[in-house]
């Protein structure tokens, strides 16, 4: 058979991961990037045409004759690049625009689960700096202040300070004109991943990220800082309330709207000490850094899979998955979830483990060559030191035996990945 060529669109981690998975299936014979990153052009080609200039990458897609397009990050989905593809005949795995209002408009989100009485905690949208206090007062400490805006992932505050609450809803107003304030959940979180078109779904292994900057969940929150597969807080219980109480509902609204949502459906979970889960946000794409400890475990081919969903087919496809366990540890530059310090050298990334059953490598991020050939980091998430093994203990003893091992000055990473899953 001969093989794909597929477009991964995106520079992270996950598309590290995705352009991996990829070029390591038989349907794929060459996997493009736009514009990629240091780890991708180990396993594809780059094209230099950032994620903002759709008709740039559009037109990137036509030239190559890709069968295929993964899209990576939300803000070419919600601006319409999946729309564009498909115009042109091109598959694309990701959602039309109006499926990505879901992560592009969280009022949006949460009234679609108000609709379908999907679980998730109640909010209300506050546009006058006047009523900030009555707002708040209309919710019980901690408060969850919610920018709706992309923010990949730090848009958020979640204090128990009255003064910082109000300090987040007076800045939020004065930059984007509104805020949203929410009920705060408790318990603990997981991300599913779900495969979705009109056909059907698959769920994806649970996996937990770790939000916040600091061990023991302390510091702001940040676009992740950790992750690992499977997540034993996913109980089969909890999965299956997941399943019928929130894939199922959003499955059947997106299946039946004017175009079907092809892509992931990302549904962060908090799950309460009863086992029930409520949504914390959805999101229209693999997660960052869920995908490095997602994908590696995916038996099945990913580019047929991703191809299957994106042409609408996906019933018809059996999804397998490998009974491993996988974990990865990112590594920050000095300031991140702030103002970061880019362009320093990056040594030791280039260390892998390979013994057998169990492998370790790092997924790069905000890293690039300089004209000397050496690494530099360009971002705030420079890398994730993932590990892959039959046991999550030896997955994370991996990660962190690579991590150990990488100089970046100022850089830093947490030492408890993985926490709430050991003994
Ligand atoms: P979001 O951008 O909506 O994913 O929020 C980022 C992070 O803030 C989540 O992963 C949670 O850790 C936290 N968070 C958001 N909403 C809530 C909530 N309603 N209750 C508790 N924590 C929340
Ligand atoms: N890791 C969280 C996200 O991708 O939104």
């Amino acid at each position: 058979m001969v093989g794909m060529d597929v477009l991964v669109v995106g520079s992270g981690g996950r598309e590290h991961a995705l352009a991996i998975g990829l070029s390591q299936s038989e349907s794929v014979s060459s996997v493009h990037c736009a514009p990629g990153n240091a780890g991708t052009s180990i396993v594809a080609t780059n094209h230099n045409i950032p994620v903002s200039d759709i008709d740039g990458i559009v037109n990137l897609a036509i030239d190559l004759g890709v069968s295929l397009v993964v899209v990576g990050p939300e803000a070419p989905l919600v601006n319409g690049l999946s729309d564009m593809l498909r115009g042109e005949s091109i598959p694309s795995f990701g959602p039309h625009s109006e499926g990505a209002l879901l992560e592009g408009s969280k009022t949006h989100a949460k009234t679609v689960m108000e609709s379908l009485g999907v679980p998730t905690g109640r909010f209300e949208r506050i546009d006058e700096i006047d009523s900030i206090e009555e707002s708040l007062d209309s919710f019980t400490p901690p408060w969850v202040i919610k920018r709706d805006v992309l923010a990949g992932g730090k848009g958020v505050t979640v204090t128990s300070s009255r003064e910082d609450a109000l300090d987040a809803l007076r800045n939020a107003i004065q930059t984007d004109g509104f805020v949203l304030i929410e009920e705060h959940l408790s318990g603990e979180e997981a991300s599913v991943l779900v495969i979705m078109d009109e056909s059907g779904y698959v769920m994806l292994p649970a996996s937990q990220d770790h939000k916040r900057v600091g061990d023991n969940d302390e510091g702001p929150n940040t676009g992740g800082m950790g992750a690992y597969a499977p997540a034993p807080v996913a109980t089969p219980s909890v999965l299956a309330r997941t399943r019928y109480e929130i894939v199922e509902p959003m499955h059947h609204y997106l299946r039946n709207s004017e175009v079907p949502y092809r892509g992931c459906l990302y549904v962060g979970l908090m799950i309460d000490e009863d086992g029930a889960p409520s949504v914390v946000e959805f999101n229209v794409r693999l997660g960052d850094p869920e995908a490095q400890v997602t994908i590696p475990l995916i038996k099945s081919d990913l580019g047929l899979t991703l191809l299957a969903a994106a042409q609408g087919n996906l019933a018809e496809f059996e999804v397998e998955f490998k009974n491993v366990h996988a974990a990865t540890v990112v590594l920050a530059s000095e300031g991140y979830p702030g103002n970061v310090s880019s362009g320093r050298v990056i040594q030791g990334w280039d260390s892998t483990i390979d013994e057998g059953q169990v492998l370790g490598f790092v997924h790069l991020a905000g890293a690039k060559r300089n004209d000397s050939g050496e690494l530099i980091s360009t971002g705030g998430r420079v890398l994730s030191a993932t590990g892959i093994a039959p046991t999550l203990g030896e997955a994370l003893d991996a990660s962190y035996q690579i991590i150990e091992g990488i100089d970046l000055e100022g850089s830093h990473y947490r030492g408890d990945i993985g926490f709430r899953a050991l003994p």
